[in-house]
């Protein structure tokens, strides 16, 4: 029997070339979309494989009522694709509060409920698999994204632990990193902050700049990255963490040698910090 995946923001970019990926192979998929008519083409042309569910992952009564159709149609779920999400640009000063809490409600509360509305189901199949879409941001952060890249470190961590939590009931948890793909998301998914403060003009104007001029121009070509996905999920082995794209590679490459150096170089300072009769044990 084919697999049967959920898949969140399934309207544009790579929860559509997803969608289309995984339809194509005969697999089976709940679409889901905040607005359901930009995903009716799919129940349309995969009768039988398709459903196309309204979903905003800040609505938790949608979460949940998306997740029980799914069931209710399909029995099961066996991948989960918590991809929808959008990014905040601004110095941290510079964005608003509202804007920030908006940011956290979609890319950090929206996914965590729907893995939880899906988890009861997951470990009674005693199976599954949760793709979370991070991004390299996830690993690294600059001038300019801080709030956007927090929310996906959240969820990096989140999954991190959850990996940990459900490898023994047959579940498995990866986080996808993407460089900068030709998706929506550099256009109509970016939001810039309202507010400029004239001393971040330097750091975080130059950012701004950058990032709006690579709509259309990304390396990455997203029908590609879901392939990668769909081959992690196919494999006897997946990864915990998934980067994408070459640009993503060399930046969490750099990060890993940064860190390295600062643990090197202060090791020492670091470590004459117990009491003296102290027995460090391993964390976690
Ligand atoms: N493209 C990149 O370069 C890149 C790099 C790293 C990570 N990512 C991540 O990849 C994921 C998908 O983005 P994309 O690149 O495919 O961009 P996209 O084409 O703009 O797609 C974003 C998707 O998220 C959906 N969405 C946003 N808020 C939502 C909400 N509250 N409830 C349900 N759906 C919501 C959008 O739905 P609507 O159509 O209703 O707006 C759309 O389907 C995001 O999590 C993003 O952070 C992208």
């Amino acid at each position: 029997m084919s697999r049967v995946w959920f898949i969140t923001g399934s309207s544009t970019g790579f929860g559509r070339s997803l969608t289309e990926a995984v339809l194509k192979r005969g697999e089976r998929v709940v679409a889901t979309a905040r607005n359901k008519k930009q995903i009716e083409e799919f129940e349309e042309q995969y009768t039988n494989q398709a459903i196309a569910v309204k979903l905003d992952v800040t609505d938790p009564q949608e979460v949940r009522a998306a997740v029980k159709q799914a069931i209710e149609v399909f029995g099961q779920i066996d991948v989960l694709v918590n991809n929808a999400g959008y990014g905040t640009i601004g110095a941290i000063e510079e964005v608003s509060d509202e804007d920030v809490r908006k940011q956290y409600e979609t890319n950090v509360f929206g996914a965590l409920d729907v893995i939880r509305a899906v988890l009861p189901h997951m470990r009674q199949q005693r199976s599954g698999h949760i793709l979370n879409i991070s991004s390299v941001v996830g690993q690294v952060s600059f001038a300019g994204a801080g709030i956007y890249s927090s929310t996906k470190f959240a969820l990096e961590s989140l999954s991190e632990a959850l990996a940990k939590e459900v490898a023994p009931l047959g579940i498995r948890v990866t986080i996808v990193e993407p460089g900068a793909f030709r998706t929506d998301f550099a256009g109509r998914s970016l939001l810039l902050s309202d507010t400029i403060i004239e001393d971040y003009a330097s750091t975080v104007g130059d950012f701004r700049q950058r990032i709006r001029a690579k709509d259309g121009n990304q390396p990455g070509d997203p029908n590609k990255a879901v392939l990668a996905m769909i081959q992690v999920v196919e494999s006897e082995n997946p990864p915990l963490r998934l980067p994408l794209g070459a640009d993503s590679v060399a930046a969490i490459e750099e990060k890993l040698l940064s860190i390295k150096n600062d643990v090197n170089n202060w090791r020492e300072v670091a470590i004459n910090t117990a009491f003296e009769d102290a027995v460090v044990t391993p964390v976690g």
